[in-house]
């Protein structure tokens, strides 16, 4: 395609004993919270997910009752709404596409649980997607509606600039940078589109761990059985 490539970023978790910045998880929930969630689902998530990796079980409860969701229907028959609790996946802020297509002049905002491994560049994509506005270079047109941002394939995309600094104040006392806001909530879609990231590293390196000690004990046992004949 014709989009320019975004530069490889070095993230805290890319090594293959790296964990997660769990730290810059909390953040970037936040920052999906204050300014992503306003057109973007996370459909796959659910405010239980957080506890432990995140948040406590109260803040997760908490942040959940900030909601509301669809109740039982009352005995006159009429739909009633309840809060929300931990087992709830995250709000959509659209009722049906139509709704969301028609609130974007047409474009659809994707859901975001799956999106860091749904494009190509992952991290460094989205990393460069959301810190890539700029002004249109002399003689590209961008059409009504659209903003220009060369990391996106054509150009032109549907989802105005998102971050500014300042624009949210961080509940840890982290300046909020426009690159400190895009790195933290791109931590937090990592953590979203691979939750059992660091159970994985964690497990490659017991089972590099066992490996080396079985290999070390055959070739010890195979030396010895094999001594008297050389
Ligand atoms: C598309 C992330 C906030 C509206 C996207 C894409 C990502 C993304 C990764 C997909 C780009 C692609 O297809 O390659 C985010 C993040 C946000 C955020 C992390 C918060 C920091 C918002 C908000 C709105 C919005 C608040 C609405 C005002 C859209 C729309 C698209 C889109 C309409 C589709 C664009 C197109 O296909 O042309 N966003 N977004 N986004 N976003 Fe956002």
């Amino acid at each position: 395609d014709d989009a320019v490539h975004p530069p490889k970023y070095p993230w805290d978790h890319k090594g293959v004993f790296s964990a997660l910045d769990h730290r810059s998880i909390r953040r970037g929930y936040q920052v999906y919270k204050e300014v992503c969630s306003a057109c973007h689902s996370m459909q796959y998530v659910a405010f239980r997910h957080l506890v432990g990796v995140s948040h406590t079980e109260e803040e997760a409860r908490a942040l959940a009752e900030e909601y509301e969701y669809p109740g039982d229907i009352d005995e006159e028959g009429n739909p009633t709404t309840r809060q929300g609790k931990l087992s709830d996946y995250f709000p959509n802020p659209y009722p049906n596409e139509e709704a969301a297509r028609a609130a974007n002049n047409g474009a659809l905002p994707p859901d975001l649980t799956l999106i860091v491994l749904a494009r190509h560049g992952e991290e460094d994509y989205i990393f460069s997607l959301l810190t890539g506005y700029y002004d249109p270079p002399a003689g590209v047109e961008v059409r009504e509606g659209l903003a220009y941002n060369p990391y996106f394939p054509g150009g032109a995309i549907g989802m105005p600039q998102q971050l500014y600094d300042g624009g949210i104040e961080y509940e840890d006392g982290t300046p909020a940078t426009v690159s400190q806001m895009a790195k933290d909530v791109t931590t937090f879609l990592r953590w979203s589109a691979d939750p059992k990231h660091d159970e994985r590293k964690r497990m490659g390196m017991k089972g590099v761990i066992i490996l080396s000690l079985l290999v070390g004990i055959t070739l010890y046992w195979k030396r010895q059985k094999w001594s008297l004949l050389k």
